[in-house]
């Protein structure tokens, strides 16, 4: 099929080099000549693993292709899909200016039957605009032209995207056009092992899905977040409470690791979307609103931890920091808890010697320059006469470190554990002090903790 991606950010480029490698024929259309020209040159504007095969495998086989031109992006396509930006605006609504401006362009050059097809993460009610936008455009061109809009919302995980796009938990598609839905299942059918993981439904309920179960999430990790606050104050471990819930099939697994706080592109945006959406409406969302409020006060967390150790005044100390990306895998810093961290650090007079694999150019971007700040070469060149260790991402390269390094290259050997990727008997036994979250009882002496 002639696909068009409108938008080749983050969601738009693997959406378009997925549906290539099934055979597709895709242009991506960006406006930023940057970005096009970059993947033009065999080059990926983001971090994304295993994103970077997949764009050249197609390029070369013809059934990727990249412009600027938005005539030739809409001539393209029987399907166009819009993925592109709807950052927060200040009221935290999500700005629908660059949905509604491709919709407008599409309206404004289609000789043919196209299916516009919702890519970015949209509050409900967005498909009508866009079909307004498109039909407004048509009108002023003094032509009827048929066209469909279905909502086909995102569920993609930043690192893993590709593996997500190529074997998705679940399609979602929402629309009422018969001949729309049908290419979309035709488009759908060879990453679908079993029919029932498309889900064709109306359109609001399509976009409802994809903030329901953003929300969803977010709720479970501030919620055991909590919970971890309180297990410190009882004597629990809250990675051991986490597997005894875990294992009723009812919870399930994922998405209960207690920590720094949530951060990314998606959950933050996606959780004030819904409750401005909410207050839009009249209705309130107490348990969303508290879970916004939870992960706010969660980004302090270790700078809560450092203060009742170290003091409020953190003047001439110097902590190494482990991680910037708000998860590993990226090197997106969008609503990092390593931001807050930070920020907090420096403004009590600390310095901060960072380290993550692949984010420092970002933090570099990020944080500007600042004295306060320096980057270094490896995690082990981080410890270097630093007081403390504090830990934010768990990229897997950090899980098993040179402990004695540890012990003698920092000024104190204290660790703080923003992830629970350490195992605090271990660091017990290898002399360190440790502080993880939520994890009182296991860093006890006696018992269990120490034993296992
Ligand atoms: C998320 C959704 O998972 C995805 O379906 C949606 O399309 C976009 O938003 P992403 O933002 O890439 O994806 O990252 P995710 O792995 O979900 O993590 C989000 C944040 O939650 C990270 O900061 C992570 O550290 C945190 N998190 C996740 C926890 O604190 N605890 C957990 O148990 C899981």
């Amino acid at each position: 099929m002639k696909v068009t991606v409108v938008g080749s950010g983050y969601v738009g480029l693997v959406t378009g080099a997925c549906l290539a490698e099934m055979g597709n024929h895709v242009l991506c259309m960006d406006l930023d000549e940057r970005k096009i020209q970059v993947l033009r040159e065999g080059g990926l504007p983001i971090h994304e693993p295993g994103l970077l095969e997949v764009v050249q495998r197609n390029v070369a086989a013809k059934r990727l292709e990249f412009t600027t031109d938005v005539d030739a992006a809409v001539r393209h396509g029987t399907l166009q899909f819009i993925a592109v930006g709807t950052p927060p605006d200040e009221d935290g609504s999500a700005d629908l200016s660059h949905v509604v401006a491709a919709a407008r362009a599409i309206g404004e050059r289609m000789t043919d039957y196209k299916v516009i097809v919702d890519k970015s993460t949209v509050p409900v009610g967005t498909a009508d605009r866009v079909r307004e936008a498109v039909a407004q455009a048509l009108a002023a061109r003094g032509m009827e032209l048929e066209f469909a809009v279905v909502s086909n919302p995102e569920f993609l995980k930043e690192g893993a995207a590709v593996e997500d796009f190529m074997r998705p938990d679940r399609i979602i598609v929402g629309g009422d056009d018969e001949r729309a839905l049908l290419l979309m299942r035709a488009l759908y059918a060879p990453f679908v092992r079993s029919r029932d993981r498309l889900l064709v439904m109306d359109v609001r309920s399509a976009e409802f899905t994809k903030y329901a179960a953003n929300a969803m999430l977010a709720t479970r990790i501030s919620f055991m977040n909590e919970l971890a606050l309180l297990a410190e104050k009882v004597g629990a471990d809250i990675e051991r409470v986490r597997l005894g819930m875990g294992s009723d099939p009812r919870i399930g697994y994922s998405f209960l690791y207690a920590g720094a706080g949530y951060g990314g592109s998606c959950f933050p945006k996606d959780v004030k979307a819904l409750l401005h959406a909410a207050a839009v409406q009249g209705q309130a969302l107490r348990v969303l609103d508290a879970v916004e409020r939870a992960n706010d006060q969660q980004k302090l967390v270790l700078v809560d931890k450092i203060t009742a150790r170290f003091g409020a005044d953190l003047a001439g100390r110097v902590f190494a920091l482990w991680g910037l990306a708000f998860k590993p895998g990226t090197d997106d810093m969008r609503e990092a808890p390593s931001r807050v961290l930070v920020q907090q650090l420096l403004a009590r007079g600390a310095r901060v010697v960072a380290y993550d694999p692949v984010a420092m150019d970002e933090a570099r971007r990020v944080f500007g320059d600042n004295p306060g700040i320096r980057y270094a070469d490896s995690a082990a060149a981080a410890l270097q006469d630093a007081d403390a260790l504090v830990l934010i991402t768990e990229w897997r390269e950090f899980k098993s470190p040179d402990f004695d390094a540890l012990r003698t290259q920092l000024r104190q050997p204290v660790v703080f554990d923003g992830r629970n990727l350490f195992e605090p008997a271990l660091m017990r036994a290898m002399g360190l002090e440790y502080h993880g979250i939520g994890r009182s009882a296991a860093a006890q002496p006696a018992g269990e903790g120490a034993a296992s």
